[in-house]
């Protein structure tokens, strides 16, 4: 049995105050939540909010670079986001994908470099509108996937999260349904079932796009669907405990 994770992407917003009072006001109700819990703040944010979380709380990059170290101006290492108490990176979000020119490879890349780092990689993966309306959801997300697996192996996926972002449910208020989340998690659990069955099982993968309380029962009720990553709800501690208080129940 899975055992349910729910993870904040705050993308760019916060202060050092704002961080202080969300992660104050998130563990102050997380004592009946039975989900682990990430969060992955702004990178300057991340000191502020390891300081607060203790070991109940994952709390994680939102990238890194593919490099251990080097003239890369503005980027950050997988070594510095361990070192700063990191337990997970995200990387290939769909934001990093279309904003910032992050290639299939160049995904692999960062996915292998956070595990060499001891990082736990959450890999984005996702369609856009027009892609599903093609009917090549299957085949994006078979391709974003299978660029990870040749450059890692099927067993890189025993210490990794896949988050399934369908790129028109991000920050539009439009979720992607319950049944067609259920189907590409379960198309992706197949496919990577294929290689090795049992690290399939395993996996823990995500739905993210447009998750609130009111949507996020419903999600996690379907049996692929193994928790959240959660945008703009995660900024908000009531909504996002909620979220996390939706899991559904797990023995391990
Ligand atoms: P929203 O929950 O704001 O749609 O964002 C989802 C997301 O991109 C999480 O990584």
């Amino acid at each position: 049995m899975r055992r349910p994770l729910v993870v904040g992407n705050w993308k760019m917003h916060g202060t050092q105050a704002s961080a202080r009072a969300l992660v104050n006001a998130v563990l102050a109700g997380i004592s009946g939540v039975s989900a682990d819990v990430g969060m992955c703040p702004p990178f300057a944010l991340i000191p502020v909010v390891a300081d607060l979380v203790g070991p109940r709380v994952w709390v994680g990059g939102q990238d890194l670079h593919e490099q251990e170290a080097g003239a890369f101006t503005g980027e950050t290492s997988g070594v510095l986001l361990k070192d700063l108490g990191c337990r997970c990176v995200i990387v290939g979000h769909s934001e990093r994908r279309t904003l910032y020119g992050d290639t299939d490879t160049r995904v692999a890349e960062k996915f292998r470099r956070a595990q060499a780092c001891g990082l736990t990689p959450i890999l984005c993966v996702g369609e856009t509108l027009s892609e599903r309306e093609a009917g090549s959801t299957e085949g994006v997300i078979a391709r974003q996937l299978d660029a990870v697996v040749d450059c890692s192996g099927i067993g890189a996926f025993a210490d990794a999260i896949v988050a399934y972002e369908p790129v028109w449910a991000i920050g539009t208020g439009r979720n992607a349904s319950a049944r067609q989340a259920q189907l590409v998690h379960g198309f992706i659990r197949g496919r990577l079932a294929r290689r090795d069955a049992g690290i399939a099982d395993r996996l823990r993968i995500l739905y993210g796009g447009s998750v609130k309380a009111a949507n996020a029962g419903e999600l996690f009720a379907e049996p692929d669907i193994d928790g959240g990553l959660i945008g703009g709800a995660s900024l908000k501690a009531d909504e996002f405990l909620a979220i996390c208080g939706a899991v559904r129940a797990w023995t391990s």
